[in-house]
């Protein structure tokens, strides 16, 4: 086995079609393999569960027998496992060959975990990028992935090239741990909206409505309307300025005791929906009715008064 350490040459040739060495065969590994080789990269890859790269092999993979074997094939190791253990436990054994090595992490986790993983690499010489993955696998190296990094920027500059195989790439900063928030920040907005989905659509199916036709000829056309509203939500937010002028929290308060009683009534559980009513009524119990609903950011935030923990 060649111990390839030549720096990657996206920065240099702008071509992109160096070696590169993917650990973790889950769904998420896989699709990133497969776009690498789409993209003409030599590629070795390593799973703990060997027979999952059967099928990479059969499009041009090479497979490691040894997660030692993976890591010193190529200048670049993207690591995709189930969580932060799964990458200790791939990892640490090896900890010595990934001096000089752009280690890309793009399992999801914290941002104390990504801090955390990052002074450990540093600590073994090698250059540590953190990423969140914004897409499912059939979306890798589709219009519509995009993926956050954050770390040492001149390894994600010098692999910049090969990382934009997978989606859009987002370099976020130099602090290791911003690309997760960002990454979870956006999980929560998604699960957010998907617990509002489902809610929804059980309410409707209640009296026999079927989920496809209330979803694409109702949900989703209301969904993007409202998310219009978001950006000067935004702007308000950051403004500190929460004065109702449309929707005071007074109004939403009686009328989210509707969707609580109207589902309760169709024999629905409301859990995905009370812990916003009760947001809503801790800030009206505050005095404060007449703000809007982006003011209940400051219930959030640890210490705030009204907060959970304050
Ligand atoms: N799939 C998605 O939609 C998606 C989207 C964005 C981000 N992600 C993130 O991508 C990462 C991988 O997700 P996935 O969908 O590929 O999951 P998956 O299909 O469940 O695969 C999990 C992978 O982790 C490996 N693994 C688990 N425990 C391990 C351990 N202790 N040591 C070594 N390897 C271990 C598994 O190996 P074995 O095959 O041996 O079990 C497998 O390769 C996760 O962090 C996930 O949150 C996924």
């Amino acid at each position: 086995m060649t111990d390839s350490r030549t720096p990657g040459t996206d920065k240099e040739t702008g071509t992109g079609t160096g070696p590169v060495t993917v650990l973790g065969l889950g769904a998420m590994g896989t699709a990133l393999a497969q776009a690498l080789l789409a993209g003409g990269h030599e590629v070795t890859v390593w799973n703990r569960t060997a027979a999952r790269a059967e099928p990479l092999t059969a499009q041009g993979a090479r497979a490691a027998d040894t997660v030692e074997e993976a890591v010193t094939a190529s200048p670049l190791v993207i690591v995709c496992v189930l969580d932060d253990a799964a990458v200790r436990a791939t990892l640490e054994p090896v900890a010595a060959t990934l001096a000089d090595r752009a280690l890309v992490n793009l399992t999801n986790g914290t941002p104390e975990q990504a801090r955390a993983t990052a002074a450990w690499a540093a600590g073994h010489g090698a250059h540590y990028v953190d990423g969140g993955i914004m897409a499912i696998p059939p979306m890798i190296g589709h219009p519509g992935s995009t993926l956050l990094y954050s770390g040492a920027s001149t390894a994600f500059e010098a692999h910049r090239v090969t990382l934009e195989r997978f989606g859009a790439a987002t370099f976020l900063g130099t602090d290791p741990g911003v690309a997760a928030l960002h990454d979870l920040a956006l999980l929560s907005g998604m699960y957010g909206m998907l617990g509002g989905f489902l809610h929804a659509v059980a309410m409707v199916g209640t009296e026999g409505g079927k989920a496809a036709e209330f979803t694409t000829a109702l949900l989703v056309p209301w969904l993007r309307t409202m998310m219009t509203a978001l950006p000067e939500f935004a702007r308000q937010m950051d403004a500190g300025d929460f004065g109702a002028r449309d929707s005071n929290l007074a109004m939403q308060a009686v009328g989210f005791v509707n969707i609580i009683e109207g589902s309760r009534a169709q024999g629905l559980r409301t859990d995905l929906i009370e812990p916003m009513r009760d947001l809503i009524d801790r800030a009206v119990a505050q005095g404060k009715g007449g703000e809007d609903l982006q003011g209940l950011i400051s219930l959030l935030v640890p210490g705030a008064s009204g907060a959970p923990d304050a």
